[in-house]
């Protein structure tokens, strides 16, 4: 059955490196047909607005969407972000931001004495609330009196459930929850929180879970991360947390993400955890593995088992052999490593048929 896939290459490097993963999967030879769309902020510059009024009409039919980063110097952030990506992630409600985080063999980490069996790690991050929920507001604007209120909202259901699918998770891992908290500062939200995993804990007997202040957690990623495998925080918390776990695993163009909802038949959104990268934008040097490896996410949620292990093999593969781009120590260019993993994949495909 043809699986059909929304392509959204984004800003900045967004493009270059989803043209790569689409690369990678097209090789794989799956019946998947791909929809471009060009939502963005060059969207932005023509129609005022970041995404099509008819989005919802446009996404329905398919089973994901494969996306690149958002953001330009041309649009304050805020602007760009609440306009596509965050506003995607809560109105289509997919509340678990799936991020894994291995250190993969051939790409060099920051952490002296570790290699890749020191890290594997998988980041559930809540995805819809928390600091992130968009409540909040400015008023006096301009006067010594201005005011900005940002403010944190932690629901019962969303705690529960994200919570919930991360103790599911670790049943099917090493058996770990750590979550991550501050209910030592922030004392309303982040009770509510630890009361709800200790209730979650309750059902999961054969998993072990333990409460970390995430300010020690992010000296433990560091210090020792062979001791975490679940880790589960808020919007917020998982957000700096996932950059710092995509340094542990060699640099920003390495980490992939899936943005989902798990037990509904809600369509996934897959994207790199890097963003629109300005800086490296247009000169074809960007590590295209964090959009592959998103991919492979992509893979697995449509029922392509197979085709995912296959695509992850050849990532390993030509991480491990090369081409590599210059931020893990290569200097190959985008397409070039996307052309061997590619390469790599058909040759693995057709092995296995
Ligand atoms: P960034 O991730 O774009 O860049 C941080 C650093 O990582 C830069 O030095 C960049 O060159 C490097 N980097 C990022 N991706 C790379 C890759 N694939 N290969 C090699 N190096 C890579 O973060 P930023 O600079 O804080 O943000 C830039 C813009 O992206 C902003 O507009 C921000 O809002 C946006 N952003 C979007 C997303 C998203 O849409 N998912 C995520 C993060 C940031
Ligand atoms: C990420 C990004 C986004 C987030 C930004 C761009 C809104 O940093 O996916 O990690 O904070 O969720
Ligand atoms: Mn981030």
């Amino acid at each position: 059955m043809t699986v059909r896939v929304a392509l959204l290459p984004g800003d900045g490097v967004g493009p270059e490196v989803i043209a790569e993963a689409r690369r990678a999967v097209d090789a794989l030879g799956l019946p998947i047909e791909w929809t471009e769309l060009v939502w963005g902020s060059a969207h932005w510059h023509e129609h005022g607005r970041m995404l099509p009024d008819d989005w919802r009409e446009s996404l329905s039919g398919h089973t994901a969407v494969l996306m690149g980063a958002v953001g330009d110097p041309s649009l304050p952030d805020h602007v760009s972000l609440w306009g596509l990506t965050l506003e995607l992630r809560q109105r289509l409600d997919l509340w678990a931001n799936l991020r894994p985080v291995r250190l993969l063999e051939g790409i060099p980490g920051p952490l002296s004495g570790r290699g890749p069996e020191d890290v594997d790690m998988l980041f559930l991050r809540e995805n819809t609330e928390g600091e992130y929920s968009g409540v909040g507001g400015r008023a006096h604007q301009g006067l010594p009196t201005e005011v900005g209120i940002e403010t944190s909202v932690f629901t019962r259901t969303g705690v529960e459930r994200i919570l919930r699918h991360a103790f599911e998770l670790a049943e099917t891992r090493r058996g770990l929850v750590t979550s991550a908290t501050k209910s030592n500062a922030s004392r309303f939200g982040y009770v509510l929180w630890d009361e709800v995993a200790e209730e979650v804990a309750a059902d999961f007997p054969g998993v072990r879970y333990e409460r970390v202040l995430v300010d020690a957690l992010a000296a433990r990623m560091v210090r020792d991360p062979g001791s975490l495998d679940v880790v589960a925080a808020s919007n917020l918390f998982g957000d700096i947390l996932t950059d710092l776990a995509a340094a542990i695993q060699g640099g920003m163009g390495i980490a992939a993400s899936a943005n989902v909802a798990p037990g509904t038949p809600q369509l996934g959104l897959f994207e790199p955890v890097h963003g629109s990268a300005p800086d490296i934008a247009g000169q074809g040097i960007a590590n295209p593995v964090g959009a592959i490896w998103s991919a492979v996410l992509l893979l697995d949620h449509v029922g392509e088992q197979a085709a995912a292990g296959t695509l992850m093999a050849a990532l390993e593969d030509v991480c491990r052999m090369g081409p590599r781009t210059r931020d893990v120590g290569g200097d190959a260019g985008t397409r070039e490593v996307g052309e061997a993993v590619a390469a790599r994949a058909a040759e693995l495909s057709e092995r296995s048929r």
